[in-house]
């Protein structure tokens, strides 16, 4: 298979294929395709929470598609960049949100045009940046029905900010992952040594407490629990436990 091209509301593979590998992002709806018979299970929380890893490991287990959602306001961040456009620019980042060359491999490789972008929309200026726009209401339009068509059968793990508050509210089960600001900071450390990028905890954590109170306190699809959602705290939990967690509440929802 080919990666496949997402404009806006593009069109996606055929009806029936397989569902992705874990890591793999999901892709569009076909056309035609009732995307309301898919279940969704919503994963919102704040930066560095492990809810991509979560959200992947749970997909690849149920044999679901899966959606990184902040991945697309990191491309929209990139673009905007990219393009030499500030990010309080609400008009022109949400024109470059609304046409985003982006193309989603099922290996998990990212394009952006003609250049994979997969390890660049995971710098911090660009997580930063991605924080940054999100506070834009015509950003988040422009994101949001490209968004949704990641909706199929047999079912999406969607992780994000307002996965279960705005763009999936139906959401057939909702979590909110959680953990100490200390934890999240050391985790992020961690992994930024196993890829040979030099970071002090207290930059990030200095970041991450920046990142996660403008997330929170914006006006718009702020970082909130849904009002039917589980709180889960990981901090003192392994991927494997919390993994095991949000399937048992899966199963228990009858
Ligand atoms: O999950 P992440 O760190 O890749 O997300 C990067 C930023 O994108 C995050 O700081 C806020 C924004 N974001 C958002 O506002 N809504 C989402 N559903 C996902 C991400």
């Amino acid at each position: 298979m080919t990666a496949t091209d997402v404009p806006s509301g593009g069109g996606g593979p055929e009806a029936g294929s397989e569902a992705p590998r874990a890591g793999a992002v999901a892709r569009p709806v076909p056309a035609g395709l009732d995307a309301r018979v898919a279940p969704v299970i919503a994963i919102d929380g704040p930066t560095a929470s492990g809810k991509g890893t979560i959200a992947q490991r749970v997909a690849a287990t149920l044999g679901w598609h899966y959606l990184d959602s902040g991945a697309l306001y990191r491309l929209a961040a990139l673009g905007a960049l990219r393009a030499g456009l500030g990010f309080d620019d609400p008009a022109a980042v949400a024109r470059i949100a609304a046409t985003l060359p982006v193309a989603f491999a099922p290996d998990g490789r990212i394009r952006l045009g003609a250049d994979d972008v997969t390890d660049a929309i995971r710098a911090e200026a660009v997580g930063n940046g991605a924080s940054r726009i999100a506070v834009h209401g015509p950003v988040r339009d422009a994101l949001l029905a490209l968004q949704r068509s990641f909706r199929r059968p047999p079912g999406l793990v969607a992780d994000g900010r307002d996965m279960g508050t705005v763009v999936f509210p139906d959401a057939a089960l909702k979590l909110f992952l959680t953990a100490s600001a200390e934890s999240r900071a050391d985790r992020r450390h961690k992994q930024l040594i196993e890829k040979g990028i030099s970071a002090t905890l207290s930059s990030l954590l200095q970041d991450l407490r920046t990142r996660d109170a403008r997330d929170a306190s914006r006006s718009v699809a702020p970082l909130v629990p849904a009002k039917d959602a589980h709180v889960l705290d990981s901090t003192t939990l392994t991927v494997d436990e919390t993994v095991a967690r949000v399937l048992a509440l899966w199963s228990a929802r009858g």
